[in-house]
């Protein structure tokens, strides 16, 4: 199946997982997280302070992934994710960014699931240019795609923007 890019919140798609571009305490926070928090209801947050922490206050080391239900949610399961912070790009950010797509890809095969969707990691306060981080994530999808031909990927962009540079990036002229 080839990933499809969607204009929506990603709170409202009924999969089998989205996923959250969250910070490494898990806690919660604005943009994308807060959205998903508010929809799941506390439960959520809940599911996530139960998570061991790796080092104190660290749930999620960046690049890393962890997986909860989705509670309040019509998505069956959140996977929880850490994009890198934008540095100006050579301070291993590519990789940390790759490493979160194939994270979350890892998980939802382990776990037999169908569908998935993702939002623009890293893109909104983490400061990731968006079209850099469109050409990694969809280079590390390609790559599991490849060898996960039937899992449905999604591609979420909250405004058409965002949409328009993911688009660019998955149909270069
Ligand atoms: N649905 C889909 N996309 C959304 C939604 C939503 N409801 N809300 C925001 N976005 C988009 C933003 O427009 C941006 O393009 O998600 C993208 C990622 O932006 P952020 O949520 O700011 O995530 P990120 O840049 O990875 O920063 C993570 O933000 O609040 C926190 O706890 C989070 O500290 C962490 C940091």
């Amino acid at each position: 199946m080839p990933m499809t890019l969607v204009t929506a919140d990603i709170t409202r798609l009924a999969l089998d997982a989205i996923v959250n571009a969250a910070n490494p305490g898990l806690l919660g926070g604005g943009g994308v997280d807060g959205a998903i928090h508010r929809a799941a209801g506390p439960a959520l947050l809940a599911a996530c302070r139960a998570l061991p922490e790796v080092s104190p206050g660290v749930r999620c080391p960046t690049g890393e992934a962890r997986m909860t239900p989705g509670f309040g949610l019509p998505a069956r399961f959140v996977i929880h994710t850490v994009g890198p912070v934008w540095h100006g790009g050579h301070a291993g950010e590519a990789e940390l960014l790759g490493r979160c797509y194939r994270a979350c890809i890892g998980l939802a095969i382990e776990n037999k699931l169908h569908s998935i969707a993702f939002p623009a990691i890293s893109c909104g306060v983490y400061g990731y240019p968006p079209d850099q981080a469109a050409t990694v994530a969809i280079a590390a999808l390609r790559d599991v795609l490849a060898t996960h031909a039937k899992l449905d990927v999604q591609l979420c962009c909250f405004d058409d923007r965002m949409a328009a540079i993911w688009r660019r990036a998955l149909n270069p002229a």
